[in-house]
């Protein structure tokens, strides 16, 4: 853990995860929801999520990767696994685990409005609001993240660190993560 520094407690994210869940129990007012997880890293906090939701629920997912390196969005993003529920005429909130760039979901968001829901919205635990490069603001974000590359609760680096309870930053140049570029660590 010497590598890690906690930069949001498992208390923090009870409470932020808690309130999103209000907001959209509030908003949605006992509508079905089709709840769509972005594989891999919302699926903690999706699960945390919508054991807090009290309309019916229906979860899929979806898998999508960008071109260029597992840390960098490249701006061109692919379908690996698309949706297995159809969602014309459906109520669909997309459940992300941080929007950096905002590439990827606004790729996601044009491509699943093109199939007529009759809402949708994005639901992310974390937003880097400092790195977007385009226009894209999420409906629901739990916390406001200065540019870290941070780790747990979900998110990855090299795929691993996925299963801390807490999100951490990383505090060394490790293998298969990006260089500090942008946004000076905590100490
Ligand atoms: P864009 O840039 O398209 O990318 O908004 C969102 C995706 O980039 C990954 N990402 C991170 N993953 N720690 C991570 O583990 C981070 O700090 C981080 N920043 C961006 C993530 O896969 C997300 O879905
Ligand atoms: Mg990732």
């Amino acid at each position: 853990m010497e590598k890690l520094e906690v930069l949001i407690t498992e208390e923090q994210l009870r409470s932020g995860v808690a309130e999103l869940a209000e907001r959209i129990n509030r908003d949605y007012n006992g509508e079905e929801l089709l709840v769509v997880g972005i594989l891999r890293g919302a699926f903690v906090f999706l699960a945390d999520l919508v054991r807090r939701l009290t309309m019916p629920v229906v979860i899929d997912f979806v898998a999508v990767s960008s071109y260029g390196d597992d840390t960098q969005s490249s701006g061109v993003v692919r379908i690996l696994k698309d949706l297995d529920e159809s969602i014309a005429g459906r109520h669909v909130l997309l459940v992300e685990d941080i929007i950096d760039t905002g590439l990827t979901l606004k790729y996601l968001y044009e491509n699943l409005k093109a199939r007529h829901p009759a809402s949708l919205k994005v639901c992310t635990l974390l937003d880097k609001p400092s790195r977007r490069r385009v226009d894209f603001n999420p409906d629901y974000a739990g916390f406001t993240i200065p540019d870290y590359f941070v780790v747990g609760y979900g998110l990855d680096c090299g795929q691993r660190y996925r299963n801390l309870p807490m999100v951490c930053v990383i505090r060394q140049e490790q293998e298969g993560c990006p260089p500090f570029a942008g946004g000076e660590q905590p100490r």
